[in-house]
């Protein structure tokens, strides 16, 4: 039997600048998912969510790409699918899987079962993939065969995140490195907004379009070769100010800002200043709300009250948007107060109590 842990992951800094060929800095959580693959002689696979208390099974000719609403099987049919276009054999096997990653928080709890079914599958079948192919062939499968066109961010984070460190990803290349994130006296807050991200996957994908265009136009208007928002710097951009749709202009000097910010980041980090690091956590939330337009009135309230307590030095919004949890950097000894003061003026704005989870900077999947 093969024992599988996959964390979920939060983004410390670099929001929606992964499917722009930018920087992103996450790291993984304390919450994880558990699977536990057994091999079985007939070509079926079986599958037990227990946190659903489903069953289901599927054959090879099961594989078929969901048209609309993807329920939890069609990530592990996912996985299969990559595997055979790969040319890699089918494996029989009975799958058990439990998960204390909440679903809907934007805390890539599909990235973690795509991570864990890739590497229990490729653990039994010897298949020898290291973990960035992991990683890769998770992310396929949710492109290809789950039919969500996400950036790489969550499926690198969940296989590669080191425990204590944070994942710098330049997405351009695909290089990444492991950034020491000591916080002293401090601790990374996620605080659930319990409003479960709608319409996420239209508006996401509208956001990816609205960036293609606009490095096309810009492209256009300064007769340069621009493949990404990476090849644009902002002085470029102030020079096509005013021939640009304003909604094109604002997607771009986020995206190009935000990148600036993740460099920056990682700076702070190395030279222990978690003051700056707070600041531009902060700086990446306005560029979210204000010229992103991902974030929501919920998220919104979270931040700002969070950033009003003595002792916080940064919050933001983290993943995609439009509901789902914040991230915030708070002093150890006010994270009672914290909890406190955002749950009782949160619950009086918007009728919902949310829900925090202190976590370290945790390790990527494993198998036992
Ligand atoms: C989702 C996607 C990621 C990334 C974030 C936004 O989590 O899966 O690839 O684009 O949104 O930063």
């Amino acid at each position: 039997m093969i024992r599988v842990c996959a964390p979920g992951r939060v983004n410390l800094i670099g929001e929606h600048t992964d499917y722009n060929q930018g920087f992103v800095l996450p790291v993984a959580i304390d919450l994880n998912l558990q699977l536990t693959l057994t091999r079985e002689d007939q070509l079926r696979v079986k599958v037990i969510a227990e946190n659903f208390k489903q069953e289901a099974s599927f054959g090879p000719e099961d594989l078929i790409p969901p048209r609309e609403n993807p329920c939890w099987l069609d990530y592990i049919k996912a996985v299969y699918w990559v595997l055979k276009e790969d040319g890699y054999p089918f494996i029989g096997s009975t799958i058990h899987i439990k998960s204390d990653i909440p679903l809907g928080a934007g805390l890539s709890s599909s990235a973690a079962l795509e991570v864990a079914m890739t590497l229990a599958l490729s653990t039994a079948g010897r298949f020898n993939h290291s973990l960035k192919e992991i990683a890769l062939i998770s992310h396929r499968a949710e492109n290809d065969f789950v039919g969500v066109k996400c950036g790489i961010m969550d499926q690198f984070a969940v296989a590669l995140a080191e425990s204590n460190h944070a994942l710098f990803i330049d997405c351009r290349n695909l290089d990444y490195r492991h950034v020491s994130f000591n916080l002293g006296d401090y601790k990374l807050v996620i605080v659930d907004s319990r409003v479960k991200r709608s319409l996420v996957t239209s508006a996401y994908n509208k956001r990816r379009e609205e960036c293609e265009t606009a490095v096309k136009r810009i492209g256009e208007l300064l007769n340069l070769e621009a493949e990404s928002l990476r090849d644009i710097s902002i002085s470029d951009l102030k020079n096509v100010q005013v021939q640009l749709p304003p909604h094109l202009y604002k997607r771009s000097r986020y995206v190009i800002e935000e990148n600036a910010r993740v460099i920056e980041s990682v700076n702070s980090l190395h030279e222990g200043n978690l003051d700056d690091f707070g600041y531009f956590m902060k700086r990446s939330h306005a560029g979210l709300r204000d010229l992103y337009d991902v974030s929501s009135p919920e998220l919104d309230f979270l931040v700002d009250q969070a950033s009003a307590v003595e002792g916080v030095i940064g919050a933001r919004m983290t993943g995609a948007g439009f509901g789902g949890s914040i991230i915030v950097l708070a002093r150890q000894d006010i994270i009672n107060k914290l909890k406190h003061t955002v749950s009782e003026s949160y619950e009086r704005e918007f009728g919902l109590m949310p829900v925090f989870y202190g976590t370290r900077a945790a390790e990527g999947a494993v198998v036992y």
